[in-house]
């Protein structure tokens, strides 16, 4: 991820990238239009080959052409170069079998084989999990059984396995999932992606906080007020009922997004900007949050659910009207956190975390907000008193940094008005930032697991998550609560305002 690891042929073993699941979605809209945008811009090692694995019966020119519609459809530009695509195309295979049968991964080991020699790729291997979560374990075993898993083997070439969210469903899910993987790999293998960490902007929150020394002395307890983290969709479940019946908001988006979130906004100054490094800070972080008794949940977390309403003009229905959601449903399609971080630096400040699908705009930023000055000296309007200095970094869309504070408005008066200092990464760059996905499939290709999220930091973000979970689960919801449109239940404006606080509006 640093400029000094930047993607160069150079500086990447040439490799195979087995993708379970490569029927899906998440392969033709994301890992395949990444993939080959890496390749346009010759980052990818070459002999880079990708052998797509599913139960669809396809060959390996069936393949090339639905990823190649994929391309079209998803990507940023650059698909209609025909001699980029047939260089790309050249290293795309398909083998289907069954996800459960060993038969099926005999096959794929002598497959890789025949790559390695076609291709030169020296044995080495990553195995992309994009299958249903519960198939995980399933394929791990398989892959261990066929003797495909590399673990200890040092002349054979390296293995790496890369899983998707979601990584277990609870605490105890996620140990077991851990367990798994650990019998079969080391954990230096195992990369687990947080999509949110390959996106430009959150890699620029550790830049801007250890890059800059005017902010460092006053991120903390006696110049921060509180920290408001926030990440709102204005889209729905888009067809995804069945599975967000099953996460809700707090499993979907706090357990992992949102609390990296935090911790990166959190964490003390790593030692280096190498992995485990930066991610020894961010588990500090997480040991610190101070976990939510069950006694105390309506005071410091609330959810909600979206019935119908209006979205940019249009009637849109409600969350229990979606395909695939119970008509009773409680799943929660909102939620917001107060969390506390006991630690010297940020001991007293909360961090008020939300998301909610069906809000009235899509923004994901963090906002810091300062104390207010100590002496509030030009009262000669009668109008609002000084606002706190904020800090916003804005993770999309408009991606960019944005300080507020105060000025004298012009006058023979000394009246303030609040003003704001930006920076715009497109104005400022002339180009949006890459897909998240692009920086995390070359990470990985080039082994650099800094922007993956450790066996342990999962565990201890379930561990905080999970109370909360069976909490709610042990009382009925009074759903919907918050119409499709608006920014959540009036339990979340409460729950910020009795301290005297109040949500930004993006
Ligand atoms: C995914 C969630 O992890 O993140 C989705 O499963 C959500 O429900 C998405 O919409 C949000 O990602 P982004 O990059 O659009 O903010």
């Amino acid at each position: 991820m640093s400029p000094a690891q930047s993607g160069t042929r150079e500086n990447a073993d040439s490799c195979t990238m087995v993708v379970f699941g490569a029927s899906g979605d998440l392969t033709k809209r994301k890992l395949i239009p990444a993939l080959y945008n890496l390749s346009v811009e010759q980052r990818l090692p070459a002999g880079f080959s990708l052998l797509g694995y599913g139960r669809s019966e396809i060959s390996d020119e069936e393949f090339r052409r639905k990823m190649r519609e994929a391309v079209k459809e998803f990507s940023r530009p650059r698909v209609e170069n025909e001699p980029a695509w047939g260089s790309f195309a050249h290293g795309l295979y398909y083998l289907a079998g069954d996800y459960e049968e060993s038969k099926g991964y005999l096959r794929l080991k002598e497959f890789l084989a025949k790559i390695d020699r076609e291709r030169s790729n020296r044995g080495n291997r990553i195995f992309y999990l994009a299958t249903p979560p519960d198939l995980y374990a399933p394929v791990i075993q398989r892959i261990s059984a066929a003797g495909l898993a590399g673990k200890g083997a040092r002349d054979a070439g390296w293995t790496r396995i890369v899983i998707e969210k979601p990584f277990g469903s609870d605490l105890e899910s996620a140990r077991a999932l851990n367990r798994e993987l650990h019998e079969v790999f080391d954990e230096e293998q195992v990369y687990r992606i947080d999509h949110y960490l390959g996106k430009e902007t959150v890699q620029n929150i550790l830049v801007f906080r250890f890059g800059n020394a005017v902010f460092e002395p006053i991120w903390n307890r006696r110049y921060v007020d509180h920290v408001q983290i926030t990440a709102a969709e204005s889209v729905g479940v888009e067809g995804r009922g069945g599975y967000y019946e099953k996460a809700g908001a707090t499993r979907d988006m706090f357990q992992n997004h949102l609390l990296q979130l935090l911790c990166l906004t959190a964490m003390e100054p790593p030692i280096s900007f190498a992995g485990d490094a930066v991610r020894d800070e961010k588990v500090k972080v997480l040991r610190s949050v101070r976990s939510i008794a069950s006694q105390e949940l309506a005071q410091v977390a609330v959810r909600g659910q979206y019935g119908q309403g209006l979205l940019g003009g249009q009637k849109v229905r409600a969350y229990r009207e979606e395909p695939g959601v119970a008509p009773d449903s409680t799943t929660e399609t909102y939620a917001a956190v107060k969390f506390f971080i006991d630690n010297w630096r940020w001991e007293g400040v909360p961090f008020y975390l939300r998301s909610g699908k069906r809000l009235p705009e899509r923004v994901t930023e963090i906002a810091i907000q300062f104390r207010r000055p100590p002496l509030l000296l030009f009262n000669a309007c009668p109008v609002e008193p000084v606002s706190p200095n904020v800090l916003r970094l804005r993770i999309q869309p408009d991606e960019g940094i944005a300080l507020t504070f105060e000025v004298k408005s012009p006058g023979p008066d000394i009246c303030v008005s609040s003003l704001s200092l930006d920076f715009n990464y497109q104005a400022a760059f002339g180009l949006s930032p890459p897909d998240a996905y692009e920086t995390l499939l070359i990470d990985c290709i080039r082994g650099d697991s800094t922007l993956f999220t450790r066996h342990d930091w999962v565990e201890l973000a379930w561990s905080l998550i999970t109370p909360l979970l069976r909490g709610w689960e042990s009382t009925l919801p009074n759903f919907s609560n918050y119409e499709a449109g608006t920014w959540g239940p009036e339990e979340a404006d409460a729950l910020i305002e009795s301290d005297g606080r109040r949500w930004r509006r993006p």
